[in-house]
């Protein structure tokens, strides 16, 4: 049985949303059959048109294709939104009502106010929620998330964390329409480097490590001249336990694309894993042996290794990830059809990990704003 999906925002001209539905097509599992691409309704109907939707599943806006797709028969399983950060709440909240299933892009919601009340409708209604943080779906976070969890690195001691990019590091690189939402307070919140890319960092640390954030120090600084949103930080934080970690995130970081690394260092080893060379990790042992692992050997685990479409020398990347990600997601809603589901099948990022992202942000912008103070969670 392939599930139904309709999606809000990914118009022509935009880039998550086509990216999710590549991803969403890998597996063949769900069918695009409903959407609301833009907020001009002639790129919806181009748009649509492009992707062979039939014209009365075309809606001028969201709110619209909530109630309408609650109420037809063969109406949507899922929905997809894709829009910027400071209409998801809205979108979200708009569907959880219909009572159909969400999927989000990260970050969830501009405040802590709107990601709770998403988490709480989410819990009301019994719906699923998946927050689409990409890097979480890759076959070597999984693996390394195992390998923490089964003490193959001993008890980690501290994190350390980066996320540079280089798009937007001169007041000249405007980075087209993405840059432009991501530097406007009004669409993109309080926040813009960390509110895109430490949200990515928060969630892959707390994926890998399952360490809970105690309290963090954050200096969130504008460096572009001219701009009102932070474009460079760095997050000290302290886990409960007494782990500590330190997360960097940059737009201005010259050389740097998607450039997310994350080491965790145990006290009987250290982990190594670079997002842009996924099919990869290294495990360094106290003896001073270095293991490089790669994807597709026996040595993954198997929860992680299912996730492998191809073998090993044949590059998996990031439309992988976010397949992966739908994999489970879709399984879980095709099991809430059927009545088989159980929270214990859940492997993809919640409504609750959308939250705890939020919740991350928010504590760092009070400590930036209070003059780099910590700030307890
Ligand atoms: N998971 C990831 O790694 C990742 C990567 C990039 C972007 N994102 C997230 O994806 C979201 C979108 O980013 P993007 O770069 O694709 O933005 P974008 O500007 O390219 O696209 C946004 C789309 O939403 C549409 N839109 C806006 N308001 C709408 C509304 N009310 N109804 C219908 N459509 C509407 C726009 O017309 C456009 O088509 C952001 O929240 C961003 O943080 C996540």
């Amino acid at each position: 049985m392939r599930l139904k999906y309709g999606m809000v925002g990914g118009g022509a001209g935009s880039f998550i949303g086509g990216a999710h539905r590549r991803s969403i097509n890998l597996d063949g599992e769900a069918v695009l059959v409903a959407g609301s691409f833009s907020r001009d309704y002639e790129n919806t109907l181009a748009t649509g048109r492009e992707l062979g939707i039939a014209e009365d599943r075309l809606y001028k806006s969201y709110a619209g294709m909530a109630k309408a797709e609650a109420q037809r028969e063969d109406g949507i399983d899922f929905v997809v939104v894709v829009t910027p950060n400071h209409t998801h709440y809205a979108i979200c909240k708009a569907f959880l009502e219909a009572g159909i299933h969400v999927s989000c892009d990260k970050p969830l919601a501009v405040n802590t106010g709107q990601a709770f009340e998403l988490e709480r409708l989410a819990r009301e209604k019994d719906l699923l929620f998946l927050v689409t943080y990409t890097y979480a779906g890759h076959v070597t976070a999984k693996y390394a998330a195992d390998l923490i969890k089964s003490g193959q690195i001993g008890q980690v001691r501290t994190v350390m964390a980066e996320y540079p990019q280089g798009w937007l590091a001169d007041v000249d690189s405007g980075g087209g329409k993405q840059g432009e939402w991501r530097r406007d307070p009004a669409q993109s919140g309080n926040t813009n480097c960390l509110g895109d890319l430490g949200t990515h960092v928060e969630n892959i640390v707390a994926t890998m490590t399952g360490l809970k954030i105690k309290r963090v120090l954050a200096k969130m600084d504008v460096v572009v001249p001219g701009r009102v949103l932070d474009d460079n930080d760095f997050v000290m934080v302290e886990y409960e336990g007494g782990a500590t970690g330190l997360y960097w995130t940059s737009q201005i970081a010259i050389g740097h694309d998607n450039s997310l690394r994350v080491r965790v260092y145990g006290d009987e080893g250290t982990i190594l894993w670079f997002q842009e060379e996924p099919e990869k990790i290294t495990v360094i042992r106290k003896d001073g042996s270095l293991t490089e692992q790669h994807r597709g050997y026996p040595a993954i685990t198997p929860g992680a290794a299912a996730y492998s479409r191809l073998p090993s020398g044949h590059p998996e990347g990031w439309f992988e990830a976010m397949a992966n990600l739908y994999a489970s997601f879709i399984k879980c809603v095709k099991a809430k059809k059927e009545g088989t589901f159980s929270r214990g099948m859940i492997d993809f990022p919640t409504v609750e990990d959308g939250a705890e992202g939020i919740r991350f942000v928010e504590a760092c912008l009070e400590s930036s704003r209070n003059g780099n103070v910590w700030v307890e969670y």
